[in-house]
C-alpha cells in the first residue's frame, strides 16, 4: 500500500463485529465512564483471557483509531461513528524509558486532537501540535505490569496535570503492586474486577457458537446439554479458552465428518489444546 491509498477498515470492522457485548463488558464500560466523568484513576484487573484488552479496544473504538492516530500513515476516511473520540488506549511497552512513554502519549493526544479538528474543519491535518486542542478525556493503559515505578510515576504526572481520567489494566495482584506506591494509590478512585463469563451467560453465548456451525442449540436435548456442561467445565467462562476450544471443535468435526457437537467431540478437541491454569 502506498501513501496515496486510503486505509482499509475491513479488519477493523470485522474485529468490531465479532466483539460480543457481554454483561461483563457493560460493567467495564460503566466503570470507564465513571473514571472519565469523575476524572479518577481506575484500576481494572482480571485473569488472562477474560477479555480486558478487547473490551478496552472496543470501548475506545481503537480498532479504527489505531490506524488513524499515527503520523505518516495513509489517509483514513472519517467514519461518522468516530466523531468526538476522546479516549486513548495505550499498551505499555515491554521495555521503554519513561521519557519515551511521555512522548508517545503526547503524540497520541495531538493526533487525537488533529483527528477531531479534521472532523469539524476538513483539511486541517497539518496544524502545528501547539495549536491543536486537547480532546483526550481518558487514557486506558493496558499491560500495566510491564511498567517500572518511574514509568508509572510518569503517567501519574500526566494525570496530575488534570483534565482526564486514567485507567490501569492488568492481572489480579496489580492492586497489590500499585499499593506499594502510596502517591499513586491514594489517587485511585475506582477498582474493577473483570470477571469470567457466568454460567448463564455462557449458555446464552453458546447458542451463537452453535449457529456458526449451522446448528441450533436445544436446551431440552440431552446431547446438547451435556456438551454445554463439558464446555463450561473446561473453559470456566474464559473467553480465550472458549474461542480456542471452538477452533479445535471445528477441526475435530471436519476431520471426522460429524454434524453434531457432543461431549465426546468437546473432550477430543480439548485433548488438542494445551490448557494452562486460567
Ligand atoms: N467480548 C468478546 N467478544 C468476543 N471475543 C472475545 C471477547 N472478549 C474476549 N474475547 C476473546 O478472548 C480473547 C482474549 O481476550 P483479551 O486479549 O481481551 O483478554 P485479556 O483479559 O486482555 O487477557 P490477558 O490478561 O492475557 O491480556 C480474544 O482474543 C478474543 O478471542
Ligand atoms: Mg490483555
Amino acid at each position: 500500500m502506498n501513501n496515496f491509498d486510503s486505509i482499509d477498515d475491513t479488519k477493523a470492522f470485522s474485529e468490531q463485529q465479532s466483539f460480543i457485548v457481554t454483561k461483563e463488558y457493560r460493567r467495564f464500560a460503566e466503570f470507564c465512564d465513571a473514571c472519565l466523568r469523575e476524572q479518577y484513576i481506575g484500576l481494572c484487573y482480571g485473569s488472562p483471557g477474560v477479555g480486558k484488552t478487547l473490551s478496552a479496544r472496543y470501548y475506545t473504538k481503537w480498532f479504527f483509531l489505531e490506524t488513524r492516530l499515527q503520523p505518516h500513515l495513509p489517509y483514513a476516511p472519517l467514519l461518522p461513528e468516530l466523531k468526538d473520540c476522546d479516549k486513548l488506549f495505550y499498551t505499555a511497552p515491554v521495555s521503554s524509558p519513561p521519557r519515551l512513554i511521555r512522548e508517545n502519549i503526547r503524540s497520541l493526544r495531538v493526533e487525537l486532537g488533529r483527528f477531531n479538528l479534521e472532523f469539524s474543519v476538513p483539511g486541517q491535518q497539518d496544524v502545528p501540535a501547539y495549536a491543536v486542542a486537547d480532546h483526550c478525556k481518558l487514557i486506558i493503559v493496558d499491560e500495566t505490569e510491564r511498567l517500572s515505578l518511574t514509568a508509572i510515576d510518569q503517567l501519574r504526572e500526566i494525570y496530575d496535570r488534570g483534565g482526564l481520567g486514567l485507567i490501569f489494566i492488568g492481572m489480579p495482584g496489580l492492586e497489590k503492586k500499585l499499593s506499594r506506591y502510596p502517591q499513586l494509590y491514594s489517587r485511585i478512585g475506582f477498582a474493577h474486577n473483570y470477571r469470567a463469563l457466568s454460567r448463564e451467560e455462557m449458555r446464552f453465548l453458546l447458542s451463537h457458537y452453535w449457529e456458526q456451525f449451522g446448528l441450533s442449540l436445544d436446551p431440552n436435548d440431552y446431547t446438547d446439554d451435556e456438551a454445554v456442561a463439558t464446555i463450561s467445565r473446561i473453559t470456566n467462562g474464559n473467553f480465550r479458552l472458549l474461542n480456542r476450544l471452538f477452533r479445535q471443535i471445528q477441526r475435530v468435526m471436519k476431520v471426522n465428518e460429524l454434524n453434531c457437537i457432543t461431549a465426546e467431540v468437546v473432550e477430543a478437541a480439548r485433548e488438542c489444546l494445551v490448557i494452562g491454569t486460567v
